[in-house]
């Protein structure tokens, strides 16, 4: 059985792990320690597992005592590299979180620290297994449209969404580095993987358009504010996990889960534009935005011999009730690929990952699986995406990504 412990003591790792590997638990693994500095969302894990998950009060000592297995990265993104890499150094196998890290130096010294410690690290991109990114993959790989010249990636949060990013953490720059690292890792991985091509070249613009308005910004706090009946940001404080972890535990720590969507202080850019060349002459376009009436995406691949559209708004927009990818092969001639909707969190993806990741050995006939390498390339995408909206110039991803190999 494998021994497997914790750092970061976040919904997510709750949710995906915790929660997600119940049936696992006491089969094929245990998780045995956990190490946050916030002790009270520790207890939280604690209740959830029972005594024999640890609560320690650092990380070596945890990586000491539990002698583990695997370790969980679940923390804030800034802080994963110093966890992969001690967890690298202990000898131990790494389950991190996206992004992979978001920092060049930490890209480059995870990539050393694997290749010293002989161990693995694996990254939870689980876009790559939405059944619905696994059917593009696979008429992507049968050839139907050729080689693909050009990627058109629109994708739009809307203002719950877009707007609980600015509430917290992620809405720090020094410490999520922005959305182009925290959320588009995933897309522009899923681009990555989707071509099975590297980047060459990226350029971005990036402005604060929405969020930050001080009409908008109604109150301190979502819990203590009297107009978020007007909010379209607004998040209740009811659910029993979010007290558990973030309201019953403020007070160790001062982290706030529900700040104002619009408060002053978070500096993310909510609007960007990116442009990126792969080594096989694909241009990506790719855009987000935080602040639409109506979250989903547009996908758009065109190849040499027909496109494939792949729109996905959900419910309440041209809701069909399955999904559907459009194939043209012929001007006008539309074949519609329909499969039915998938069970579970993030489109399905997150059930498949955890089975990848903890369960029995099994094939990886596309390839889903995510390792350090996809992990930095993705990062280095946000991170050269936000140097080129810095100084106005395109960022040499080429160059960079020859230094982590
Ligand atoms: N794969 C996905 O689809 C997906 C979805 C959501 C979140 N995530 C990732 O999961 C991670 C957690 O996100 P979340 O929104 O659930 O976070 P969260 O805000 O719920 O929790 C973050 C935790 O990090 C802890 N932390 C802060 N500094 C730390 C440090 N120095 N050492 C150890 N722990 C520290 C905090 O105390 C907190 O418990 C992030 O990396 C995020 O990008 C991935």
């Amino acid at each position: 059985m494998k021994r497997i412990v914790i750092v970061g003591a976040s919904h997510r790792c709750l949710t995906m792990f915790v929660r997600g590997l119940k049936d696992m638990r006491g089969k094929t693994l245990e998780f045995v320690g956990i190490y946050d500095p916030n002790k009270t969302r520790c207890k939280v894990f604690r209740d959830e597992v029972g005594d024999s998950l640890v609560i320690y009060p650092d990380f070596d000592t945890m990586m000491k005592e539990a002698s583990p297995d695997g370790v969980i990265v679940a923390s804030t993104d800034n802080t994963h590299a110093r966890y992969v890499i001690g967890a690298l150094d202990y000898g131990v196998d790494v389950y991190c979180e996206k992004p992979l890290t978001n920092t060049y130096e930490d890209c480059l010294a995870i990539r050393e620290a694997e290749k010293r410690s002989g161990k693995t690290v694996h990254v939870t991109f689980n876009c790559r297994f939405m059944p619905y990114f696994a059917k593009i993959k696979e008429l992507l790989r049968s050839g139907i449209i050729g080689k693909v010249h050009a990627v058109n990636y629109e994708y739009m949060l809307n203002r719950w969404h877009g707007g609980d990013y600015m509430k917290r953490w992620h809405g720090m720059m020094e410490v999520s580095r922005g959305m182009l690292l925290h959320k588009s890792t995933h897309h522009f991985d899923v681009a990555n993987w989707l071509l099975d091509d590297e980047p060459v070249s990226v350029s971005a613009m990036g402005t604060r358009s929405f969020y930050g308005n001080p009409e908008r910004c109604f109150g301190y706090r979502c819990s203590t504010c009297e107009r978020s009946a007007e909010c379209e940001s607004y998040k209740s404080q009811s659910a029993p996990m979010d007290k558990a972890l973030y309201f019953d535990a403020e007070h160790e720590d001062g982290y706030i889960r529900d700040r104002c969507a619009h408060r002053p202080e978070s500096d993310i850019y909510d609007n960007m534009a990116v442009t990126v060349t792969y080594k096989g002459g694909t241009l990506l376009t790719y855009t987000l935005n935080l602040f639409s009436m109506k979250e989903g995406y547009n996908l758009t691949i065109t190849g040499e011999d027909g496109m494939l559209i792949c729109n996905n708004f959900g419910k309440g927009f041209e809701d069909k009730g399955e999904y559907e990818i459009i194939l043209m092969t012929k001007e006008n001639e539309v074949q519609r690929i329909t499969f039915p909707i998938a069970e579970g969190a993030h489109g399905g993806g997150d059930i498949k990952l955890r089975e990848m990741m903890f369960g029995a050995e099994c094939d990886d006939p596309l390839g889903q699986s995510a390792d350090s390498f996809a992990g930095v390339v993705s990062a280095m995408i946000g991170i050269g995406a936000n140097e080129s909206i810095k100084t106005g110039k395109h960022y040499d991803l080429a160059s960079a990504i020859d230094t982590l190999r």
